[in-house]
């Protein structure tokens, strides 16, 4: 699956800077319209997630395209096979450019979702979600004796064994999983942080160099730099800082 912003096998195979997707958690298409166009030419590649999607539908994919981005569907599919291929293909019919499906919804949905999506769309697993530690993913499974760590690079292998382009995973876990599974599993690591910056409902959380020394091959700028006083600035000083790393 190859990038029109930029190549992600190159970001994978070569060390390269990862790829800044800025993600676009705004409540209409026109906020998330005036962020782009604040940002100007300093993003390419966007990602649409739950909030942006409920209220503003496919015709903000459509809009983001049109003026010459890539569109990440951030939707963290979970359902059964049938129900995921069914709206990956849905996905990719939209021009988007790479969408998300629970790992752990099992090898048969990620396998499906990949064959619904094709070649132009490019899917990836989330394994554990940022938002969780080691003690809340314990509580949220019902598991006194869970590692977190283990648990990531077990659905990283579901991913990878299903052939799916990539996975959602923190910077703590991404060394580990490239090790692993190789470059051709791209990683997308979200959760970024500026040093010492504020957590919000993150936990694992890193800085854009520490992102881009763990491999990333995508890396998601939320908050750091949607709600930053000068966004252009902050993402401009966020892959300076990746470049360096
Ligand atoms: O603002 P912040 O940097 O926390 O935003 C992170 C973005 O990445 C959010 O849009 C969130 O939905 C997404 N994300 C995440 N953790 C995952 C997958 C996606 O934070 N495991």
């Amino acid at each position: 699956m190859t990038t029109k912003s930029g190549t992600a096998k190159r970001a994978a195979t070569t060390g390269a800077a990862p790829i800044p997707i800025v993600a676009l958690d705004f409540p209409s298409a026109e906020a998330a319209l005036s962020m782009v166009e604040t940002l100007g030419g300093s993003c390419r590649f966007y990602k649409v997630g739950s909030e942006l999607f409920t209220a503003a539908g496919p015709q903000i994919v459509e809009a983001l395209s049109a003026i010459g981005n890539d569109v990440f569907l951030d939707l963290k599919l979970h359902d059964i096979p049938n129900t995921v291929r069914a709206a990956a293909r849905s996905a990719a019919a939209l021009g988007v450019r790479l969408l998300t499906v629970h790992a752990s919804g099992g090898r048969a949905m990620i396998e499906a979702a990949i064959e619904g999506a094709g070649d132009r769309c490019g899917v990836l697993g989330v394994t554990v979600l940022t938002s969780l530690d080691a003690a809340s993913l314990r509580k949220a499974w019902g598991r006194n004796t869970l590692d977190l760590s283990r648990e990531t690079l077990r659905l990283a292998g579901d991913c990878a064994a299903a052939g799916a382009h990539g996975v959602v995973c923190s910077g703590l876990e991404a060394k580990k999983i490239r090790a692993e599974y190789g470059p051709e599993l791209r990683l997308l690591i979200p959760g970024i942080r500026a040093a010492g910056g504020k957590r919000d409902d993150q936990r694992r959380t890193v800085t854009p160099a520490e992102a881009a020394k763990a491999g990333a091959t995508y890396m998601v700028l939320g908050r750091m730099v949607t709600q930053a006083s000068d966004p252009r600035g902050a993402l401009e000083s966020a892959m300076m800082v990746a470049l360096g790393a």
